[in-house]
């Protein structure tokens, strides 16, 4: 696994270096305070999600969906059936949280992140939210603007 690591960080050097990738692509270094700490990328169809300023239309979307679909077990600031979700968005990447709300099912079942929280939630399951992308989309834009 180490040797891996040490693969890939030499690949995505050179990849920089040549110029093949720009750097801001790749979310390198940790002073920005959207680069999540956890690079873990979920499993599910959302590969790379790169986002812009926060789209308050979105964010109004977001709000109403996650008051109707997600409040009962997720509040913003403390532990409820669910984690908090204030700076989740500051935790986890984009991806992960797109393919979280699109593919809850197989991510409750191979995805190390969710498979050690499952654990620690008592093996409650996160419910399949139902959403297309466009409604992921607007609830992760809502979740960025309640970052603190
Ligand atoms: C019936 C309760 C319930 C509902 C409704 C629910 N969740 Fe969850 N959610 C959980 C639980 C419990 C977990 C912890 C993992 C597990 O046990 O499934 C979780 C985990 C998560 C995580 C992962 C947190 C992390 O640290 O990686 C996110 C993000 C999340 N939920 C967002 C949402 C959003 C957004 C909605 C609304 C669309 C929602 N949840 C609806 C119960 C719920």
């Amino acid at each position: 696994m180490k040797k891996f690591l040490v693969v890939c960080s030499i690949s995505v050097f050179s990849l920089v270096n040549t110029g093949v990738l720009k750097a801001e692509e790749l979310s390198l270094g940790s002073s920005s305070p959207v680069v999540p700490q956890d690079k873990n990328l979920g499993i599910g169809p959302v590969k790379k999600l790169v986002l812009g300023p926060i789209d308050k239309k979105m964010v109004e979307e977001g709000k109403t969906l996650y008051n109707a679909q997600c409040i009962v077990c997720h509040d913003m600031d403390q532990r409820k059936i669910g984690p908090a979700m204030k700076n989740i968005t500051k935790q986890r990447t984009p991806e992960y949280l797109m393919n979280l709300l699109l593919n809850s099912a197989q991510m409750l079942k191979e995805d190390p992140t969710m498979k050690a929280l499952l654990k620690e939630y008592n093996n409650m399951p996160m419910p399949d939210p139902g959403f297309n992308q466009a409604k992921a989309r607007a609830v992760v834009e809502y979740l960025r603007s309640m970052a603190k």
